[in-house]
């Protein structure tokens, strides 16, 4: 075997483990699935949310970040949407894990889903119909268009609260943990830089960043700008715990624009939570969010695949999984 040969198994080696850019699209999904059972599927889906998106311009955060709220936790399967487990030793259901804290808007699933039924019963899942709305809530917002194939089934069961804590990222988690979970979904760098832009659009309560705010001296991060931690400490005071849970602060000063602000923020020092400011400082991660702040079009790029990798986790397709005929109960 020459050097030129080792050479070259070396490098497939190293791109097949390391880049994640080879993750394929899961059988049994396609960008045709509902042409013959639903042809109107992405127009009924789209027509259904605009009212939704203009009554409340924070929906599209929500819609974004309910997607990866159900596919981190047993794969993107709706069983987010579930509202009690059919396994009693499981109660509360996922929805009741305390990482789940603020999700919102799940309601708007189970109202699209009654609208499809109206026109294709039983053929849309409502896992597809959680990626359709968080793709249209980036489009919106004035993101990227995105193109994801469909074909997903729902999931029978959710596995409860204390396994979705456990799949689920803590709010303070730094890059490395960020970038093995997105390896996880098939991620390359660029692209779990790209995942986290999401964090341009929405808000995040004070009890998600109490322990950043107050962390003693010395085990803090000293990346934060001052003056935003001024700001950020007005809002959400140590003094008044009862108010951590209803207070809250916008994740970008233009939290209803997807755009590329979540990385000149990163990079000033002003991301709320530790991975928002952290990601700038990397030496991994830091040329994406310079180039991403510099590039919007970039961001924009990255942010599609990364998105459409996210939505393959651990789909269920073919015979697995069901069609359930309300997005919130499992029926058999
Ligand atoms: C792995 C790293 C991540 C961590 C640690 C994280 C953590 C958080 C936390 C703590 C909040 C605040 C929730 C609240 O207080 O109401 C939040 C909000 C949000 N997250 Fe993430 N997140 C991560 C990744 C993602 C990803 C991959 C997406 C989307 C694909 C996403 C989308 C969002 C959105 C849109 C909001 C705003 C939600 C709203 O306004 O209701 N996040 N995230
Ligand atoms: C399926 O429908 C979409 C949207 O109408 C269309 O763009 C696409 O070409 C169709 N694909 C096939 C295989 O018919
Ligand atoms: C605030 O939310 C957390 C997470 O869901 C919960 O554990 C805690 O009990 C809540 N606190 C109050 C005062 O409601």
């Amino acid at each position: 075997m020459g050097s030129s040969t080792i050479l070259l198994i070396f490098t497939i080696l190293i791109t097949f483990s390391f880049s994640g850019a080879t993750k394929p699209k899961p059988k049994g999904l396609s960008f045709s699935f509902y042409n013959k059972t639903c042809p109107p599927l992405e127009d009924i889906v789209r027509d259904a949310l605009a009212p939704v998106f203009s009554e409340d311009p924070t929906s599209p955060a929500a819609l974004l970040r309910l997607m990866f709220h159900d596919c981190q936790v047993q794969g993107c399967d709706a069983s987010i949407l579930i509202d009690l487990s059919n396994v009693p030793s499981l109660m509360p259901s996922e929805i009741g894990a305390s990482k789940n804290f603020g999700i919102r808007k799940r309601e708007s699933i189970n109202m699209v889903k009654s609208v499809v039924e109206s026109v294709c019963p039983r053929q849309v899942s409502c896992a597809d119909l959680i990626v359709l709305a968080a793709r249209e809530a980036v489009a919106v917002s004035g993101g990227p268009k995105i193109h994801v194939p469909l074909g997903r089934r729902d999931s029978t069961s959710t596995l409860g609260s204390e396994a979705a804590d456990a799949s689920l990222p803590s709010a303070d988690i730094g890059v490395h943990e960020a970038l093995r979970l997105f390896a996880k979904l098939g991620m390359n760098t660029e692209e779990a830089v790209a995942i986290m832009g999401s964090h341009t659009l929405g808000v995040t309560h004070c009890l998600n960043i109490m322990n950043r705010l107050y962390m003693p001296h010395g085990k803090k991060s000293s990346k934060m700008d001052p003056d935003f931690e001024v700001a950020l400490k007005v809002i959400c005071p140590e003094s008044i715990t009862a108010f951590q849970n209803a207070s809250f602060v916008f994740n970008d000063p233009t939290t209803f624009r997807f755009d590329n602000r979540y990385y000149k923020n990163s990079i000033a020092g002003r991301g709320i939570l530790k991975i928002d400011t952290e990601l700038a400082f990397n030496p991994t991660t830091a040329p994406f969010v310079q180039q991403f702040a510099a590039y919007r079009e970039d961001f924009f790029q990255a942010f599609g695949s990364a998105f459409v990798k996210l939505s393959y986790a651990g789909v269920l397709t073919g015979n697995n999984g069901i069609i359930r005929s309300m997005c919130n109960s499992v029926n058999f």
